[in-house]
């Protein structure tokens, strides 16, 4: 399709990758061509599909002429003025987009995976001293505008906090824990056959996922270069159908959270974890496979965004929407704000302080609670409510904190452990957005 523009320019883009993104992008590209090229101020033409196996099978919509096997000849191509990088992965990903770069490309990309990791930094880095755009508008939370509200809508904000259920996976198997009374791995298996988890779902289940996501946010929402090596990360593998149960007794939800905050003393915090949010808390309401991330800030007070965090399609629309901003850029000769700078201070995770949730299964007998509770006071924790529940060999003590240091619960819960009378630590999840 072409169509008029006010440039009447001709931008070559270079596709890397044509799987569920790449080739919804290119469907997009080919149906949409007319408002995109009105929006881009130039047509957009697609030069080439790198590919890893040409000869596949690839849906009709896809022009098996422009498929190559070579990524590395496409990014150099003179003819292809913006590269999309829709491979995934760190290699061979990485090296395109650093080629594109230092080629003076514009890059376009939704690969989490890559950006979050120590050489992603690198690329940022890269992107800002040369002045040429890297967006990745995709690479987190999929279709929802998120990247761009943070760097331009709320550019002037101070940003306190924001979190994020951004792993659909694990928001899915957590709401059927809460609606069926299932256990984890009753549930995992339903989400693998229904396709909402991989056949290996550890980088979903363990966090790994969501902690490349938190440290893309730190860099969007703070200006921060994080790599998510440095998130402190734990994932859901441990959260049983009872401690749903007993949270949601409480008055509470358990989700995974992506958390990236100032703390107090000027530091950031950027964490991923299991954590209870009171059932009132908009994101206590975002159930199944869906994305939300809840955005505080200093003058704009709470914003939530709400959306499909995967699929290919919503991915790819999050692709364009980038690729049109790279367009427009390149032809203004200017590129989107590259603010990331290193952070003052990653917080440790044993310098959190939060409320906590613990539950303890124990002998019952006399004396029991007297000694539990001697430990908490030793460690500083201050107990805000217990609950005692069952007898016998069900018997169980709920306890909620108040603001303690991580650290502490950690030794607490160490020492409890070592209690002839405690059998078990059963479950202790951090406590989120309480109001106070
Ligand atoms: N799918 C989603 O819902 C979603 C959501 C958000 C972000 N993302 C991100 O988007 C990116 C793409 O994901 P996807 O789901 O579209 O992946 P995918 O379906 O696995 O597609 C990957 C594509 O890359 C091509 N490829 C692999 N190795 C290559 C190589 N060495 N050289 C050239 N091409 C190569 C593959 O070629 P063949 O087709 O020949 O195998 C395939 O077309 C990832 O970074 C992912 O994290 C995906």
């Amino acid at each position: 399709v072409t169509s008029a523009t006010p440039s009447g320019r001709t931008v070559g883009v270079g596709v890397l990758g044509c799987g569920s993104v790449g080739s919804a992008l290119v469907g997009i590209l080919n149906d949409r061509a007319g408002p995109i090229a009105v929006q881009a101020g130039a047509r957009l033409s697609v030069v080439g599909i790198a590919v890893r196996d040409p000869g596949a099978e690839r849906a009709p919509h896809v022009p098996r002429d422009l498929l190559t096997s070579d990524a590395k000849g496409l990014v150099s191509d003179p003819a292809v003025e913006v590269v999309v990088e829709v491979i995934g992965g760190l290699s061979p990903a990485g090296e395109l987009v650093r080629i594109a770069l230092e080629a003076g490309k514009p890059v376009v990309t939704a690969n989490k995976a890559l950006l979050a990791s120590p050489e992603g930094v690198e690329l940022r880095t890269l992107a800002g001293e040369r002045g040429v755009d890297l967006l990745y508008e995709a690479s987190v939370a999929g279709a929802i505008p998120l990247v761009r509200v943070l760097r331009e809508s709320l550019t002037g904000e101070h940003v306190r906090r924001v979190m994020g259920i951004v792993n659909g996976t694990t928001n899915f198997i957590l709401t059927k824990m809460g609606e069926q009374g299932a256990d984890y791995g009753e549930v995992l298996a339903e989400a693998q056959a229904l396709g909402f988890a991989e056949a290996d779902p550890t980088a979903d289940v363990e966090g790994f996922d969501a902690a490349a996501k938190a440290a893309i946010l730190a860099g969007v929402a703070f200006g921060y270069d994080v790599a998510d090596t440095d998130v402190y990360r734990q994932g859901i593998t441990a959260i049983r159908a009872v401690d749903v149960e007993v949270a949601e007794r409480f008055g509470y939800v358990i989700k995974l959270l992506a958390i990236v905050e100032r703390t107090d003393d000027g530091s950031l915090s950027v964490r991923v974890h299991p954590a209870m949010l009171p059932r009132e808390h908009p994101l206590a309401g975002v159930r199944g496979a869906f994305n939300a991330v809840f955005i505080e800030g200093e003058a704009a007070g709470e914003l939530m965004l709400y959306g499909q965090g995967a699929g290919g399609l919503p991915t790819a629309s999050a692709v364009v929407g980038d690729l049109i901003d790279a367009v427009r850029n390149r032809l203004a000769g200017a590129a989107a704000p590259a603010p990331d700078r290193q952070p003052p201070r990653l917080l440790p995770a044993s310098e959190l302080l939060t409320p906590y949730f613990v539950s303890l299964d124990v002998v019952d007998r006399p004396g029991v609670l007297a000694a539990v509770a001697a430990v908490f006071g030793d460690h500083s924790v201050s107990i805000r409510s217990m609950e005692q529940e069952g007898i016998g060999d069900e018997a169980r003590l709920l306890f909620l904190t108040h603001l303690a240091r991580e650290g502490s619960v950690r030794e607490t819960l160490e020492v409890l452990e070592r209690l002839d009378v405690v059998e078990r630590i059963g479950a202790a999840i951090r406590i989120v957005g309480d109001p106070g």
